[in-house]
């Protein structure tokens, strides 16, 4: 946990910015079962739970009262039983102590005090709950039915909530290096193991190892595939060939839960070809433009368009597109081949708060995702701030069901010349994504040593191996 002095600061920040009074109702989350009540998947507490109270033990909920201050963790202490099963810990009181909570209570109390609070018309502030778990928690403390609570969510709480967590302080953006460490791990040991004749899974296997092994585990699923034009492609049965390329899209969570997200993409048998390299450094030249211009006060989707406009060029260079690259951005051309937004933001979740509402964390009142071919995937696309941390992953992909797709409709066939594209299918995908956070002038790439990405760098990393 940090000091306690960043969580208390921390809530007297969110009651400050929740105007309306009231009373904020956050819950963590609960132990969850794969496929009987005591075989639980891995635990992973609520982010926002933890931004505000560091506290990463399952069943426990709290209560910030916006107008008297009043901060109370609800929670059990444990039984024999659980001492039994589970093993010892603090108590309630003491845990609390170490976020500056001095007032905590049985679990079973906070539905006296929520509806307390809703009998007095008091406003009750919920973020949207994304577990079944606290949907029906929230729902029976608020009276409120489970299918209506996405119409009473607090507006104000996500705005308020969002508005803290998105810009990262020094403590935050230390960890988020730490992650980035295992990210590093992660990758090279997948450039170590990489050649033909390996099943993916091996591959994945260890490298979720290495999470496991210096943090909390993964921050999503990995993917390990030599389909890398599947994006997100959970598979990892397939025996690596020599010829093809094979993407590693990975990342750690630390052990407080701040993520780390790289993309790699490498040659099984560890030299690219010609062609693998000239689609290789588009996307590598899309992923260095995004640098160029990330800083404050830059729209996200801007930039996004501007990668994009450098994979359309280079996909024109290439053949397989055509005409002008800034009109075929225009037109969303480019989305054939790279169907997906330039990155998200990142922290305490790998696509930090995503769960609170897109339209309040990539979007605001300035910017709302479009529904135009070439940017409505792109997750943020609002103005960047000093202490916001993004990933950059832009890619190029050759999805043979789209192409197909595309060209039985004739779409944007003035930019895409279908029959080199066709050429393509069987190529894979590439995508190559790094960490970046807004300082006060420009952007800092994320983590000490930067993972291998230059065709240069990457072979000579895969040489020293075979
Ligand atoms: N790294 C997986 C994703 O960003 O969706
Ligand atoms: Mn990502």
């Amino acid at each position: 946990m940090f000091p306690k002095e960043s969580y208390v600061a921390r809530r007297a920040e969110l009651r400050r910015r929740v105007t309306r009074g009231g009373i904020i109702l956050l819950p963590g989350n609960v132990e969850s079962p794969v496929n009987y009540p005591n075989n639980v998947y891995h635990f992973r507490q609520d982010s926002t739970f933890l931004y505000f109270f560091g506290l990463n033990l399952p069943s426990m909920a709290a209560v910030i009262d916006i107008d008297s201050g009043e901060e109370i963790i609800f929670a059990d202490d444990l039984s024999m039983d659980d001492i039994i099963w589970t093993g010892p810990q603090p108590t309630v009181a003491e845990l609390a102590a170490r976020c500056g909570v001095s007032d905590t209570r049985p679990l079973a109390k906070i539905d006296e005090v929520v509806r307390d609070a809703v009998q007095r018309g008091r406003s009750v502030h919920f973020l949207p709950p994304y577990r079944a778990e606290n949907k029906f928690f929230i729902s029976r403390v608020t009276g409120i039915k489970a299918e209506a609570l996405a119409d009473h969510i607090s507006v104000e709480l996500a705005l308020a909530v969002v508005s803290l967590r998105d810009k990262k302080s020094q403590e935050e953006i230390e960890e988020i290096e730490k992650a980035c460490e295992i990210g590093y791990m992660m990758h090279t040991t997948a450039m170590k193991m990489c050649r033909p004749g390996v099943v993916e899974r091996e591959i994945a296997g260890a490298i979720e190892g290495i999470a496991l092994q210096y943090g909390a585990g993964v921050s999503f699923t990995s993917i390990v595939s030599q389909n890398g034009e599947t994006l997100h492609n959970h598979y990892y049965g397939n025996t690596l060939e020599e010829g093809r390329l094979l993407l590693v899209d990975a990342g750690a969570e630390t052990v407080m839960n701040y993520s780390s997200d790289f993309t790699r993409t490498m040659p099984v048998s560890g030299k690219f070809t010609q062609r693998q390299k000239d689609v290789y450094n588009i996307v590598l030249a899309a992923n260095a433009r995004a640098f160029e211009l990330s800083e404050p006060g830059k729209l996200y989707r801007d930039i996004h368009l501007e990668a994009c406009t450098v994979i359309a060029q280079g996909l024109i260079n290439l053949g397989i597109m055509k005409g002008d690259a800034a009109e075929a951005v225009n037109a969303g051309a480019h989305a054939l081949f790279m169907p997906h937004g330039l990155g998200h933001m990142m922290g305490l979740d790998v696509h930090d708060m995503e769960d609170i509402g897109e339209k309040y964390v990539g979007y605001d009142l300035e910017t709302k995702r479009s529904t135009e071919l070439g940017v409505s995937a792109l997750r943020m696309g609002r103005r960047l701030q000093p202490g916001m941390v993004m990933t950059v992953e832009p890619g190029i992909y050759f999805i043979p069901a789209y192409i197909a797709k595309w060209k039985s409709e004739g779409l944007n066939a003035q930019f895409v010349n279908y029959d080199k594209a066709e050429e393509f299918c069987g190529f894979g995908g590439i995508r190559i994504e790094d960490d970046l956070l807004i300082t006060d002038t420009g952007n800092r790439m994320l983590g000490k040593k930067r993972v291998p990405a230059t065709v240069e760098e990457v072979e000579e990393f895969m040489a020293q191996y075979r």
